[in-house]
Formats: C-alpha cells, sequence, structure tokens
C-alpha cells in the first residue's frame, strides 16, 4: 500500500503520487460524508498545529480551524504582525523552535523556498497553504469538485484553465490535471503562461498518467469541449497595484464570459474559481478598479458568477474537507 502519508510533509503536489491524491480525495469524501451525517470520529485529539499566514486568507485558515476542531484537535494562529518570523527571528530559527511545541506546520508565504526551509528544520509535517509557486490543498478541493460534478473519472473529464498562468493557481492546476491523467488546458498569453521547464515535465509525466496537455494563447479553441472553466484573479497577493493595467490588457480577452461558456459546446460546462474574486463592485478594490480603469469586473463576469453553472462556493467548502483529509493522512 502506498498510502501511509503519515508525517509527510505537503509542499507542493509534486509530493503526492497519483495514488496518493487518489487517497486523499477518496479519505476528505468519506470524511465530508460522516461530518453531514453526524458520525465523524474524531482522530487528531491531543494534536497541536500552528497557522501562520504571512498573505491574509479567510478559506484556507478557516479550512484548517474547522477540520482540526472537528477531528477533536488545536491551532494557534500567526498571522504577519503576531510573531518575530522574519523580522527578529529567521525562519529556520522560528522552525526550529515551533517543531518542538506543535505536531505540525502550515504556511502561507510568498516563496516556495519558505516552505522548503520549514519543513527542513521542523522535523514535522508542513503543509503549504500557498506559495507564489504553489497552491496544492487548493486543488484537492478542485479535484474533489470536478469528481463530484463531473459524473465521471477525473481521468474522463476536462478543464481548461484562464488566465494568470504563470503563478501559483495555473502552475498546481497543471500539475494536479497531469498527476490524475485528465484533458489539461491552459489559456493565457505567451508572457503569463507556466515555466517552460514545468511544461516539459508535465509532458513527460502524461506520456505515464495519460492525461493530455494543451498551452494555448486563443480562449475561444481552448475551451472547446471543456468541462469545467477555471480562472483566477488577474493580480495575485503581493503582487503591486500597479500591475493591474497591463494585466487587464493581457487578460481581458481571457475572461470568463457567457459567451466563452457556450463556447465549449458541452450543455454542462461547470464554473470554477479558487476565490476571492472580482465580479462586481461589492469590494473595497473592485470599486477602485472601476475608478481607475472604468472595469466593473474583473476575470469572470456576474452572470457566470452567480449562473446555475458556478461551483465555487461547493469548491470553498471543500477546500475544509480535503484539508481535513491531509490533517488525517499525515498527523493521526
Ligand atoms: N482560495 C483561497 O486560498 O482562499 P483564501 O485566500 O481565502 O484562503
Ligand atoms: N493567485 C491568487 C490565489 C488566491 C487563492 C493569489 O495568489 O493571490
Amino acid at each position: 500500500m502506498g498510502f501511509n502519508l503519515r508525517n509527510r510533509s505537503f509542499l507542493t503536489l509534486q509530493d503526492f503520487d497519483p495514488r496518493d491524491i487518489r487517497y486523499l480525495l477518496d479519505l476528505a469524501s468519506e470524511l465530508k460524508r460522516s461530518k453531514a451525517a453526524g458520525t465523524e470520529h474524531p482522530r487528531l485529539k491531543g494534536k497541536n498545529v500552528a497557522l501562520i499566514f504571512e498573505k491574509s486568507s479567510t478559506r484556507t485558515r478557516c479550512a484548517f480551524e474547522v477540520a482540526m476542531h472537528d477531528q477533536g484537535g488545536h491551532v494557534t494562529y500567526l498571522d504577519a504582525a503576531g510573531s518575530h518570523i522574519g523580522r527578529t527571528e529567521s525562519l529556520k530559527d522560528t522552525a526550529r523552535v515551533l517543531g518542538r511545541l506543535f505536531d505540525g506546520i502550515e504556511y502561507r508565504g510568498f516563496h516556495q523556498a519558505a516552505v522548503e526551509e520549514l519543513a527542513r528544520f521542523s522535523h514535522v509535517p508542513i503543509w503549504n497553504g500557498l506559495t507564489d509557486e504553489s497552491h496544492p490543498t487548493q486543488i484537492l478541493a478542485d479535484l474533489l469538485t470536478m469528481g463530484e460534478f463531473g459524473e465521471r473519472p477525473l481521468h474522463e473529464l476536462s478543464f481548461c484553465y484562464l488566465g494568470d498562468a504563470r503563478f501559483n493557481m495555473g502552475s498546481s492546476l497543471l500539475i494536479g490535471g497531469t498527476k490524475m491523467g485528465m484533458d489539461v488546458r491552459i489559456a493565457a498569453p505567451s508572457a503569463l503562461q507556466p515555466p517552460d521547464t514545468l511544461v516539459s515535465e508535465m509532458r513527460e509525466l502524461a506520456k505515464r498518467t495519460g492525461a493530455r496537455i494543451t498551452i494555448e494563447t486563443d480562449p475561444l479553441k481552448a475551451v472547446a469541449g471543456a468541462d469545467f472553466l477555471y480562472t483566477d484573479v488577474w493580480v495575485s497577493m503581493g503582487e503591486p497595484d500597479e500591475v493591474w493595467k497591463q494585466r487587464i490588457d493581457q487578460l481581458l480577452p481571457y475572461r470568463v464570459t457567457s459567451a466563452l461558456m457556450h463556447a465549449t459546446g458541452k450543455p454542462r460546462t461547470r464554473f470554477m474559481h479558487c476565490l476571492p474574486s472580482f465580479h462586481n463592485l461589492d469590494t473595497e478594490v473592485g470599486r477602485q478598479l472601476h475608478q481607475q480603469y472604468g472595469l466593473a469586473e474583473g476575470e469572470v463576469t456576474d452572470e457566470v458568477f452567480e449562473s446555475d453553472a458556478s461551483v465555487v462556493f461547493t469548491q470553498a467548502e471543500n477546500r475544509m474537507h480535503t484539508i481535513k483529509a491531509v490533517l488525517v493522512a499525515t498527523l493521526a
């Protein structure tokens, strides 16, 4: 059995092979069912985990907290201002301190090197809660959601990610979809496509998993036949506001609209988004962008976001079930 994930870190999707991912998805489904039925068995009693967030979060933080509480464990939340990390204490020293106190550590920050350093020096499992390069726990939730709505095994499903594909979400979806043997399409302008080295690595892996990989600049071509259209914000956390102007010019043709949903040619294409999303003027940033650039919606239209095809809130819920699966598999 390849399923002993105990004490394993989850720094990138590369850490887990397809069998491990399948196991985590099945465990997440089982945990989801048992929570709904009121029969969940707490397997993390007496376990303590630290949640370090150097960037803000709604879903990831809450998913870790609720998952730990449901399983009988405890959490300590450290935000960017609430600890010495990086200012008076190095990450290496922090790792060695927290490793003595906690059974595992979630980390959200900027560079992938930071989660790697935590893993090297803490000697407890480290879970990547998002870096610039990678958002692996998000992808588990996305795969679970695609499995739930796709009504076919993952390797028979196709999705198209549209937008900034060289950042965390584009790269991680490419890896996750390839590992699970899916039909993976990326629609992005050349400057925002995933790194060449990653694409070559995934094309090699695809030979073994049966995945099909299409990297396209034409959004209409890319979405044809797709079961899911997936997008993300055009400017990610940590990027300077000044990039908005250029990003809007680059990505406007990739906005998910009703016309693009119809262009898949499939009557039941679903819309996915990791959230948060700029789809109306109900947020401060939304209003600011409207004022500055005349943009009333960003990567997706409000019509698509609010449509029956949108599965974004199931995705958000599934963050918790899949993160719980990771916690149980690596700690219990
Ligand atoms: N999707 C996601 O990671 O959401 P948060 O930033 O709210 O955690
Ligand atoms: N690409 C986004 C994902 C948010 C969940 C960001 O890094 O801000």
